[in-house]
């Protein structure tokens, strides 16, 4: 029988590229969002890609009786939360807002799911959780801290998802650490649509390659690094999203609640991505160097081991796949899902 999959926050960037993966493999696919960060266009592009079909309901993750209304309609053997606001500057401006999406939205949606018999859980959770770590590759069991109110949302829940699996231990729950997600789906129809200026490296640099935005600024060229500037492990969004139809599988044996690391391994600096990026689009990536942006550290990236050893992953795509599939996305789509 096919098993049917709750995806919050599905038309999301890696959400959309999350569904893709557990369509071929074959499972039935049920996304809940509330479009505040994304387009259905999304994943009518997921079907076509897919030649399968994505039940869509918009929705908050927070509204009970949508969850309620979805878990009485559908038998659903796991759920992938992705739903959650995730920029962090904006985080320090509006924190509650933060509480509220990421952490009070996930205390909602596992409640509905006991009530409903459902305790396969994956959660996005984020390199961010090790704060500026004491040293390199950074391993699962490294000291957690945050830094901003987005990592402490994001610690928060780990925190309660632990403290939930303590109180019953028929949930199991997959907590999956991001490193730096970037590229896109090798078709060229799905990918990184910031709806603003962009926060993140990639579709900054994405943007300036396009002539969206006239140059980049690097954030420090200062640190203690190879070149200056900051080193972090660009992992291809298709590689983290199969990593999800790993951890669902793993869920499905009973696993218990364990986070994993979904990294490379191995870092990249700014300044070497914007040379591969150039590489890959044959387009000038202007750039200037300014101070440091506040909060960030020197370098960071995964110990990418266990996940290896228990879900049976790998990233398997490298840097010049990586830019080949952003340029693709951002080349035919320049305007992301609004052309
Ligand atoms: P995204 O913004 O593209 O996707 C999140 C999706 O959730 C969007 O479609 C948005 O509309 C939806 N959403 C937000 N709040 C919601 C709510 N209350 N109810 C229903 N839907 C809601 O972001 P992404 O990059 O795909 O990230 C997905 C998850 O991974 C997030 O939880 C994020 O914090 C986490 N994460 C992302 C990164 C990254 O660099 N992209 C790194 C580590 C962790
Ligand atoms: N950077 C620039 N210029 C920019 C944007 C970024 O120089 O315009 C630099 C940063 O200083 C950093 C590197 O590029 O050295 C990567 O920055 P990102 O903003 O792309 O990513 P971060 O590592 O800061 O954070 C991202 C997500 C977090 C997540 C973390 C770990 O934004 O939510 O990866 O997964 F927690």
């Amino acid at each position: 029988m096919t098993a049917t999959i709750l995806v919050t926050g599905g038309a999301g960037y890696i959400g959309s590229h999350t569904c893709v993966e557990l369509l071929q493999k074959d499972y039935d696919v049920i996304v809940l969002d509330n479009l505040s960060n994304s387009s259905p266009e999304a994943l009518r592009r997921v079907e076509k890609i897919t030649g399968k079909s994505v039940t869509f309901v918009e929705g908050d993750v927070r509204d009970r009786n949508i969850l309620r209304e979805l878990f009485g309609r559908y038998t659903f053997d796991s759920v992938i939360h992705f739903a959650g606001l995730k920029a962090v500057g904006e985080s320090c401006q509006i924190p509650l807002d933060y509480y509220d999406n990421n952490v009070s939205g996930t205390v909602i949606l596992a409640q509905e799911m006991a009530a409903h018999g459902v305790f396969n859980l994956v959660f996005s959770s984020s390199a961010t959780v090790y704060g500026d770590p004491a040293s390199l590759p950074i391993r699962e069991d490294f000291p957690l801290s945050a830094t901003n109110p987005y990592g402490r949302s994001k610690l928060i829940i780990e925190e309660i998802l632990g403290d939930l699996y303590k109180s019953d231990n028929r949930w199991n729950v997959a907590l999956l650490r991001y490193f730096n997600p970037a590229g896109a789906h090798k078709s060229g129809l799905i990918g990184e649509d910031p709806n603003d200026i962009p926060n993140n490296l990639m579709p900054y640099i994405s943007q300036v390659a396009i002539g969206l935005r006239e140059k980049l600024s690097i954030f420090g060229s200062d640190y203690p690094t190879e070149d200056g500037t900051g080193v972090r492990d660009y992992i291809h969004v298709v590689d983290l999203a199969k990593g999800h139809a790993c951890a669902i599988e793993k869920l499905r044996t009973g696993c218990g609640l364990k986070a994993w690391n979904l990294g490379v391994g191995n870092g990249h600096s700014v300044l070497q991505m914007v040379a591969a990026f150039e590489k890959a689009s044959e387009k000038p990536v202007p750039y200037q160097l300014v101070e440091r942006r506040p909060g960030d550290i020197a370098a960071c990236w995964a110990d990418p081991a266990l996940a290896k050893q228990d879900l049976n992953w790998v990233a398997e795509k490298g840097l010049t796949e990586i830019m080949a599939d952003a340029w693709r996305w951002q080349s035919t789509n320049p305007k992301g899902y609004r052309d």
